[in-house]
């Protein structure tokens, strides 16, 4: 299995863990439900997107008997989704307890356009592996 595959799944697992913590605590606590943003993503871009990205850079070129496009690119992808995914989850956070909220917002937007970007690098690296024209 390359690296970024095997690292996907890996931070998967830890980012389904880390939003079980912050689910849990919502009910314990549920002042914190204004964190609901940071379990949401925690689990829809941490757990279910990684773990979907790993498995699909392992599986979906066998499937179609071509190599991946460029496993570079999915390095790329693998730092970029997870320096968006917490950076944006980290200033989101500041911003809800900060009474400037406002003072967080561009930089969260920013990791969060960082987090697009990474997503925009599996479209195109997935896409042009399944539909490379074939060699014979
Ligand atoms: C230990 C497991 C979990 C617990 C205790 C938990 C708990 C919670 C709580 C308390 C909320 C806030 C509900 C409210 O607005 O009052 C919530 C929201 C949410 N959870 Fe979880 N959750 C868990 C696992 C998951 C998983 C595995 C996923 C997705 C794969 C998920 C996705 C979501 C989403 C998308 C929301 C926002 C829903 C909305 O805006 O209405 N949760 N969860
Ligand atoms: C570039 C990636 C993404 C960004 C920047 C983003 C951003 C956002 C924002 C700003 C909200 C509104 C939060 C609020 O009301 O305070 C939201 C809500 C939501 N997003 Fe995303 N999102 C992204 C990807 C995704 C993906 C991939 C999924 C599902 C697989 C998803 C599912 C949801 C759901 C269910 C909600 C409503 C629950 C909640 O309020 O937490 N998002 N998202």
């Amino acid at each position: 299995m390359d690296r970024f595959a095997r690292n996907f799944i890996g931070m998967s697992i830890v980012y389904l863990f880390i939003a079980s913590i912050f689910g849990v605590a919502m009910l314990v606590y549920p002042p914190m439900t204004g964190l609901k943003f940071v379990h949401s993503h925690l689990n829809l871009l941490g757990w279910v997107s990684m773990m979907i990205y790993g498995v699909g850079y392992h599986i979906l070129p066998r499937f179609t008997g071509r190599p991946l496009k460029s496993p570079k690119m999915a390095e790329t992808q693998f730092w970029l989704a997870n320096i968006g995914l917490i950076g944006m989850l980290l200033f989101y956070t500041l911003g809800v307890y900060s009474p400037d909220r406002g003072l967080y917002t561009g930089i969260t937007a920013a990791f969060g356009l960082l987090e697009a970007v990474s997503i925009f690098l599996f479209f195109f690296n997935m896409l042009t592996t399944i539909f490379a024209k074939s060699e014979e």
